[in-house]
């Protein structure tokens, strides 16, 4: 599937509500699995990644009704997870796949994980090492480190565990084997990485102690069933939040966005940029701080980006790569290689597509080097699978002189369905 995107002449105004956080979505499908009694979830995200975690957890026997952004999960514990019949395929899911090898770490039985092209080349020994040695059986390719993965859960005991990556995948997959494992597991990390597992998980009645970078979960731990409303997902909103503040004439409003601080560093660097950004009607929605975003178009300014903001944007860097080509100056974005290992090598796939358009950008070892401002120019690109690459480019599309044709599109349908039909509600 491929998708013209032309200049946009008139500015981008209008209001918009973004679809359901993932990170959040993934959890309230795959902590209402585990919990005692059923699950409502509201604000569902819809997206192919987060229908491959309903779809995993309906093979492993839990009853789940999704329609729309509404989701019903009938959890009968633990237990109530049994030994599947059939391969749980996480297509191109990476959250699917290790928060669910944390889940799967302890359960008595044998699981099949297997996912699309992209996850076949994702690093997994991070989640797998750890939950061997908490006693689980795992094998896979390169020694258990690529899918296909094969998993026996059993009987584990806790650890105390220093990851070297700040990730929330990490992070979660182990204190999820936590709550079924012998006596207290600990995770440490070198930056916070987003916190939806901690913040959901109380919400589910457990308990979770936090000191500094260190999070402990005591093992023998039940989960009630919850309503979970999911606020707007700030990762999508980021593709707009870029539009707003580059496309001439614009001023966009974004209702119901998540704004946990864990995951604002999009927010932090448009202001340190310039960006006309205000943050309007500030509340919290299932220990979740929500807010309504608007952006209207200014001049902007480079900035160097690293250090602890990196896992608090990491999902945002494509599209502030396309921002940094409108900024004055030179933008470095450094401590980044998380990037190489995401749904794409994102440090090469944001260079050479937004090269293709006259971008002046210039990979380097842990993240990238843009110069601004540059006029982009129309050519056509690639989302090599990467929904947020699909996203990005288009953007850049909204201010190229002549059209962006973005190949391989229906990659973003894994977060953000209609993003197509929001670009064009806003014209
Ligand atoms: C996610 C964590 C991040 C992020 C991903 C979603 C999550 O990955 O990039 O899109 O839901 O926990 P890492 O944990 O690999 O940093």
């Amino acid at each position: 599937m491929n998708n013209k995107v032309e200049k946009v002449t008139g500015g981008l105004n209008g209001t918009i509500k973004v679809p359901g956080d993932k990170s959040i979505s993934h959890r309230a499908v795959m902590f209402g699995a585990i919990a005692n009694g059923t699950t409502t979830i509201e604000g569902f995200l819809p997206g192919d990644d987060c229908l491959s975690t309903i779809d995993c957890f309906q093979k492993l026997g839990v009853q789940i009704e999704a329609s729309g952004d509404k989701v019903k999960v009938d959890g009968k514990g633990w237990s109530g997870l049994v030994e599947p019949t059939e391969i749980l395929d996480v297509g191109n899911s990476g959250t699917t796949t290790r928060l669910m090898l944390g889940i799967l770490a302890t359960r008595p039985f044998h699981s099949v994980v297997i996912g699309d092209a992209s996850i076949a080349k994702r690093p997994m020994s991070r989640v797998t090492e750890p939950l061997r040695q908490m006693g689980a059986t795992i094998d896979g390719r390169n020694n258990g480190d690529l899918t296909p993965l094969s998993i026996r859960g059993g009987h584990t005991s806790g650890i105390d565990f220093t990851s070297k990556v700040a990730s929330a995948q990490v992070k979660s997959s182990i204190l999820l084997a936590g709550l079924q494992s012998e006596g207290v597991t600990s995770v440490t990390e070198p930056h916070l990485s987003r916190d939806h597992t901690e913040r959901m998980l109380q919400a589910f009645g457990v308990d979770v102690q936090r000191e500094g970078l260190t999070v402990s979960v005591k093992g023998g731990q039940e989960l009630t069933s919850q309503h979970i409303v999911v606020p707007g997902d700030i990762s999508s909103a980021a593709f707009f939040l870029v539009a707003g503040a580059i496309v001439p004439s614009s001023r966009i409003v974004l209702e119901n966005v998540g704004v946990n601080p864990t995951r604002t560093g999009i927010i932090d660097v448009l202001q340190q940029m310039g960006a006309n950004l205000e943050l309007m009607n500030e509340r919290e929605t299932n220990g979740e701080p929500v807010a309504d975003l608007v952006i209207s178009t200014s001049e902007l300014q480079g900035c160097e980006i690293d250090g602890d903001i990196i896992p608090r944007l990491i999902d945002e860097i494509p599209v502030i790569a396309v921002l940094a080509t409108q900024a004055q100056g030179k933008t470095v974005i450094r401590d980044a290689e998380e990037l190489k290992v995401k749904e794409t090598n994102r440090i090469d796939t944001v260079v050479s597509e937004l090269k293709k358009l006259g971008a002046k950008i210039e990979a380097t070892d842990d993240g990238m080097i843009i110069e601004g401002p540059v006029q982009l120019q129309g050519n056509t690109v690639n989302s090599h699978g990467d929904h947020r690459i699909g996203m990005a480019m288009a953007i850049a599309g909204c201010i190229a002189n002549g059209n962006v044709t973005v190949e391989n599109s229906g990659a973003i349908a894994v977060s953000y369905p209609n993003f197509f039909e929001h670009i064009n509600n806003l014209k």
